[in-house]
């Protein structure tokens, strides 16, 4: 697989910057983005719930978004808290930091590397990484990342691992640009850092372990693939895992 740095220098520092919104598949005019968004937005529904019932009010608490992109998460979460000062974004390419600072100038963003520590000056309630830890090609990479992230973490803090699935994340070709994960390596390199599972939510499925089904719906109807993906077998699209800081 490449490097994450040469992904962020061809990809999102790169031939991103030329791709038009309407050209974007994940752009929220498009069904792709439209609908991965919706069922983004009703996991976060589902974790957010789960952490205020813990006793954690949101409405006050510090959240990072590792690899926010252009912002779109870190927006949806100033919404769903009601304030963009306690909202934070990292990301390492610097064409997104930019993108994000523009739509959103109230949310503090970073440019920084997951990979190397992080250094913000406070410690956060919730840190979430979504679809970031798929460019990352080494155990060691993912570790280190993972123990910056608890670094950063408060005391019973919590931290959102949502990623795509592969049936093996080091089993890789080299022109690769990402790798999914399969949620046992997920939980086991999250607790060997530390954290601790609270739940896993299944998003999406790749229908008979091959075909995604986000990426079914420019042709099929939203209705038929909620069907489909109860009665197909396979594996999961995508998994949001919640843990919680252990150590
Ligand atoms: C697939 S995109 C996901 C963006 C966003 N989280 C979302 O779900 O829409 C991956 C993001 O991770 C960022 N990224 C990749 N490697 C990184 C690293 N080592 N440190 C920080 N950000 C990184 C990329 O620049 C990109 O914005």
């Amino acid at each position: 697989m490449k490097s994450y740095k040469e992904i962020i220098e061809e990809r999102y520092d790169g031939i991103e910057k030329d791709i038009h919104v309407y050209d974007n598949i994940y752009s929220m005019i498009n069904p792709i983005g439209y609908h991965g968004d919706k069922k983004l937005r009703s996991v976060f529904y589902t974790a957010f719930n789960y952490i205020r019932n813990s006793g954690v009010d949101i409405t006050k608490s510090n959240i990072l978004d590792i690899g926010c992109g252009k912002g779109s998460t870190t927006r949806f979460f100033s919404e769903l808290t009601g304030s963009s000062q306690n909202i934070y974004g990292l990301d390492l390419s610097e064409y997104r930091i930019q993108c994000a600072t523009k739509m959103n100038p109230n949310i503090n963003y970073k440019i920084g590397d997951i990979v190397r520590p992080l250094s913000f000056p406070i410690m956060f309630d919730i840190i979430t990484a979504l679809d970031v830890f798929m460019h990352l090609n080494d155990k060691k990479e993912i570790l280190l990342a993972l123990n910056n992230i608890k670094m950063q973490l408060k005391k019973d803090g919590y931290f959102i691992w949502y990623d795509a699935y592969s049936s093996d994340h080091f089993k890789t070709t080299q022109t690769q640009d990402h790798s999914g994960f399969h949620p046992k390596q997920m939980v086991e390199l999250a607790q060997e850092a530390g954290f601790k599972k609270v739940f896993q939510i299944n998003v999406f499925k790749k229908l008979f372990w091959k075909y995604h089904s986000l990426y079914l719906i420019k042709r099929i109807p939203v209705s038929m693939i909620n069907i489909m993906e109860q009665t197909i077998p396979g594996s999961p699209g995508n998994m949001m895992i919640m843990f919680v800081k252990s150590t």
